[in-house]
């Protein structure tokens, strides 16, 4: 085992070996579980952490301490890359023939390029219908992937995947698969890698499934167990109002890690309740439209190790907050601004600091979801897309950047360019 975290830097001059160059495999000692030959790589984990004012400005931080994890740059346009090399890699050690999944988009997308681009499985991916961004499904059909269109929303695919897999003898990618996880703590790595090894005081991630906040737990109680950081950075997950478990749990129920004995009475009574009100979970951000996230407990563990906190935001202050990271910086996909909008609650509430280092993660690319973006931006030109705004309580749209519409006439174009400031 390392050290330092510094021993790290030899990978960077080291970039004709794939494994290397990979963001999630140059620190394969810390995910020890693959031989070097079995490892599947297509070069993921090329991510930024990029400092920005123009957001940390909105949030309400000092300048200087907002950056962003630019996680939309990975091959398949979300984190999911650094969480789906380590399962096709441990896919490819059992001799994996199909791979599955359910997803609300990213996953099958992530899934979808790896299968393709190695040739190593085949896969089916699971998605539920008028439930994924017209980007991440675009990504499953042309990667060549069996889609299969459940008549329900993510929490029934995921129900159904589960239980062909297990029928089927079919290799299963969704974040239950523990590999997923290991790959995903690889993003807590390069954001302190970002820092020059330095721990934030914020980690700010959306929650949906609950995968990514409990890989980042796991990959701080290691690190600090290794003696390889001094202290742990403090996390909030973000969930949108509309899909909020974790958030109904967490803050108003008390459910808690308990040392490994969360009070599964509570979570039983939470679902039995839903179920009853028959309660379906609704929002725009539908990369996390999801009431019922298998990584619950696991997630319970990283928040007590973190010193966690858990907020719900509503569609409308995720889509403010996206359009702020547009503006501001390479954009990301509704999800995603649900970090940002979390960060900029926990602030008004005094619980983040103006001058504490935060990093929101921003999980997806900007382009996998452009009907909520055009429709933020341009809905009065579009009937459709502002219903479909509407329906998640989106009527007001004060940072939205339409476009003008002028005649095919160069007098009236120049007319308005002269207005630009
Ligand atoms: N952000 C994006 C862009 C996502 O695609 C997801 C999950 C999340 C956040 C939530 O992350 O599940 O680790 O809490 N998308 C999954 C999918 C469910 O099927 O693509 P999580």
């Amino acid at each position: 085992m390392p050290t330092s975290l510094k021993e790290f830097e030899a990978a960077w001059a080291n970039r004709s070996n794939p494994l290397d160059f990979s963001g999630v495999w140059r620190f394969r000692r810390l995910l020890p579980f693959a031989p070097d030959d079995q490892i599947v790589t297509i070069g993921e984990g090329q991510t930024i952490l990029q400092q920005s004012d123009p957001v940390g400005k909105y949030v309400g931080m000092d300048a200087g301490r907002l950056h962003l994890q630019y996680e939309g740059l990975n091959p398949s346009g979300s984190f999911k890359d650094n969480g789906m090399t380590a399962a096709s890699t441990h896919a490819r050690m059992v001799g994996a023939k199909i791979a599955a999944c359910a997803s609300t988009g990213n996953t099958s997308a992530s899934l979808a390029i790896y299968a393709s681009t190695t040739g190593l499985f085949r896969v089916v991916v699971f998605v539920g219908s008028g439930k994924i961004a017209f980007g991440k499904l675009s990504q499953a059909l042309d990667y060549g992937a069996t889609t299969i269109q459940i008549r329900g929303d993510f929490d029934d695919a995921l129900k159904q995947v589960r239980a062909v897999c297990a029928e089927g003898g079919i290799y299963l990618c969704n974040s239950v698969n523990p590999f997923r996880l290991e790959g995903q703590k690889t993003i807590m790595y390069r954001v302190l890698e970002g820092l020059g090894w330095e721990v934030p005081d914020w980690i700010v991630v959306p929650g949906g499934n609950l995968g990514n906040s409990s890989a980042f737990g796991k990959a701080f109680i290691e690190l600090k167990k290794l003696g390889l950081i001094d202290r742990i950075p403090r996390l909030a997950v973000i969930n949108a109002a509309g899909a909020n478990t974790l958030h109904e749990l967490y803050e108003h129920k008390g459910l808690r890690w308990n040392d490994g004995r969360p009070d599964q009475s509570l979570i039983d009574s939470f679902y039995t309740d839903m179920d009853e009100r028959n309660r379906r979970a609704q929002t725009l951000a539908s990369a996390i439209e999801i009431n019922r996230p298998v990584n619950l407990k696991k997630c319970l563990r990283a928040l007590d190790a973190c010193d966690g906190v858990v907020r719900e935001v509503s569609d409308a202050e995720i889509l403010d907050a996206k359009a702020h990271v547009g503006a501001g910086g390479f954009g990301c996909e509704p999800a995603s601004g649900a970090s940002v909008a979390g960060a900029r609650l926990l602030r008004k509430q005094g619980i983040i600091a103006p001058g504490d280092r935060v990093v929101c993660i921003l999980t997806g690319h900007q382009l996998k979801d452009p009907d909520v973006t055009v429709g933020y931006h341009a809905a009065e030109s579009n009937e459709r897309l502002a219903e479909k705004l509407a329906g998640g309580g989106v009527v007001e749209r004060p940072f939205s950047n339409g476009p003008i519409v002028v005649d095919n006439d160069f007098q009236r174009i120049m007319e308005v360019i002269r207005q630009i400031e």
